[in-house]
């Protein structure tokens, strides 16, 4: 199995679908898999905007993966958006019923509604929580509801969540949103099987308000927000209630900005309203203005949280676990969260002389360039960091060359993931030379390395790593035995790379073709050796030793050797200064 060294080295990190590099998402604290389209590498662009929901267009399949359809008995009946893996935001006017978790079912990953698709996920309900302040006589104000799935979605390309706006975040007047739903097409008109979307602008809050009390029944409220076109002609419509109104923050993430809750008819048209008989008249269309009730969401999703993660805390500081081989699941079920403010430290152990593998199956600790906030460590031997680790992807496997590791879990004060879970072995250190290319390898004695089926061909598209380090006061030397690997001018088809850190920063050398290469020195007690082959051509690969060298008296020009292994090789080489 590949390792892909930039995992693991101090960082996961699992924005997925950043394409473009964006780096200004980085700095969005929040859950940086929210807001992104699977195909959205390019900057977005206005002139997709005005084209011709009522008036919309039929999305391509997956181009929203955060809207989903609330079905009763198998039926589509409103929309809500998805803004964590349990958690669906709708309107609380489509969950009044009181018997609705009877037939509640609510589905991602949905396109057509006549298909059963491959990438959907139904869930049943397990709770609903509308706004306190909502009342079914005057459904407009408020018109939010929570959806806590049983179970949990699982992200994907057709399935991930909208982003929650920043609570001082604002999308202001004349802003081009897009809101989207299986809702009628025209009023009276046809549900359609796909879904649609249109582009709207938001309206200036107190123009709408004047709108609205235009209308029989003058709507007010405190959570109102607009958007529309005067003339009319697009809309959201029936079937389109509870799904989102999304708005595309500067840094280009979908964020849900209302929740579409109602309209005069659909697409109607206001202007002129006053010239009309009342059931003639148009409005703009309702939504709920989601940073009126963030607080109120945030709040309920935290409590919830608090709740389940009592379970997810480390019970055992420093729990020990021994044995040949084991597992550890933290919190205890995938299906739990993690707390806030969290230390854990786990020491595995294995019998003496063995070493430790260890292989992660699942992997949700919260993102972050650096694993600043919460992230798992990993200790070796004298307590050397191996690597830091966050994100969703699931870091390589790693094999430390040593009868015991410490892993240590920390968590900040804000955000969550569900943890991890990994299997621990003990594997006996004969079967190591070519350890490093189904793991990151961590060595702490001499001894040999060699690329994979050493003296057979190697493989296409391997990717060996080796982090070698000697005790304090040691250098180390890699001596080659012999070295056969495809032959090119600066090395870039198949090679053997040495590092001076684990950090691949800087290379001490780079060889390839078929003269054995002369040793290698290290500058620290740390050498990174990396060996990679493309997809064509192998050949019989490399053997290599490792030896450290203690040095006596730093600072001078001229080391005092002592070699460690194997002896005497060494004695060619005098380091330059
Ligand atoms: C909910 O969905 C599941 C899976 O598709 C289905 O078996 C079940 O019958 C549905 N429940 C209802 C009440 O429609
Ligand atoms: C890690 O576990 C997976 C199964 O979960 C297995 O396929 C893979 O071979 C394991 N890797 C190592 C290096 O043992």
């Amino acid at each position: 199995m590949p390792v892909a060294l930039h995992k693991l080295l101090l960082f996961t990190f699992g924005i997925v679908y950043l394409a473009d590099g964006n780096s200004a998402l980085l700095s969005v604290r929040k859950d940086p898999r929210c807001g992104w389209k699977p195909h959205e590498t390019k900057p977005w662009s206005y002139f997709n905007l005005l084209t011709r929901i009522v008036g919309g267009n039929q999305v391509e399949q997956g181009s929203h993966p955060w809207q989903v359809s609330l079905k009763r008995r198998q039926r589509h009946f409103c929309g809500g958006t998805i803004v964590s893996a349990q958690w669906v935001v709708t309107a609380a006017h489509c969950v009044v019923d009181r018997y609705i978790l009877d037939y509640l079912n609510v589905t991602a990953g949905e396109y057509d509604l006549s298909l059963e698709e491959a990438e959907e996920q139904t869930l049943p309900v397990e709770s609903i929580i509308k706004h306190p302040n909502f009342n079914p006589g005057r459904p407009m104000n408020y018109d939010i509801a929570l959806v806590k799935l049983k179970g949990s979605f699982r992200f994907g390309p057709s399935v991930a969540p909208a982003c929650l706006p920043d609570p001082d975040e604002k999308f202001d007047p004349g802003y081009i949103c897009t809101t989207c739903g299986w809702g009628r097409l025209r009023e009276n008109g046809n549900l359609p099987q796909v879904l649609h979307e249109v582009n709207l602008p938001i309206l200036n809050y107190k123009e709408c308000s004047k709108i609205l009390l235009t209308l029989r029944k003058p709507i007010q409220g405190d959570t109102l927000m607009c958007a529309g076109f005067p003339d009319g002609g697009k809309d959201a419509c029936q079937g389109d209630s509870g799904g989102p109104l999304l708005c595309r923050r500067k840094h280009g993430a979908w964020t849900l900005a209302g929740v579409t809750s109602w309209g005069m008819g659909c697409a109607r048209g206001w202007i002129n309203n006053l010239r009309k008989n009342y059931d003639q008249r148009g409005s703009p269309g309702v939504f709920t203005d989601l940073r009126k009730v963030l607080s109120w969401i945030h709040g309920k999703i935290n409590a919830d949280l608090k709740m389940k993660s009592s379970t997810a805390s480390c019970s055992s500081q420093d729990g020990k676990l021994h044995g040949n081989e084991g597992s550890l699941h933290f919190p205890e079920s995938p299906k739990h969260f993690y707390e806030n403010n969290q230390l854990c430290v786990w020491t595995l152990l294995v019998p003496k002389g063995m070493h430790v593998l260890l292989n992660f199956s699942h992997f949700d600790v919260e993102p972050d360039t650096f694993c600043d906030y919460d992230s798992l460590l990993v200790y070796s031997k004298d307590d050397r960091l191996v690597g830091k680790f966050c994100g969703d992807d699931p870091p390589s496997p790693i094999l430390v060359g040593y009868n015991s590791v410490r892993l240590k879990f920390v968590s900040d004060n804000k955000e969550y993931g569900a943890g991890f879970s990994m299997t621990y072995k003990a594997v006996s250190p004969d079967a190591l030379p070519d350890s490093g290319c189904g793991s990151l390898a961590v060595l702490f004695k001499a001894g040999v390395i060699q690329s994979m089926h050493y003296p057979e061909p190697y493989s296409n598209l391997a990717q060996c790593h080796w982090i070698i380090h000697a005790p304090e006061d040691h250098v180390i030397l890699l001596t080659y035995q012999s070295f056969e690997t495809e032959e090119n001018e600066d090395c870039s088809y198949d090679s053997v790379t040495v590092y001076e850190d684990s950090a691949k920063e800087e290379e001490i050398a780079k060889s390839c073709g078929f003269a054995v290469p002369p040793p290698v020195l290290s500058f620290s007690n740390v050498m990174l050796i990396i060996f990679k082959s493309d997809e064509t051509e192998t050949f019989g690969g490399f053997r290599a030793t490792i030896s450290f060298i203690h040095m006596a008296g730093k600072g001078s020009n001229e080391y005092k050797w002592q070699p460690a292994f194997p002896q005497g090789q060494h004695r060619r080489f005098s380091r330059e200064s």
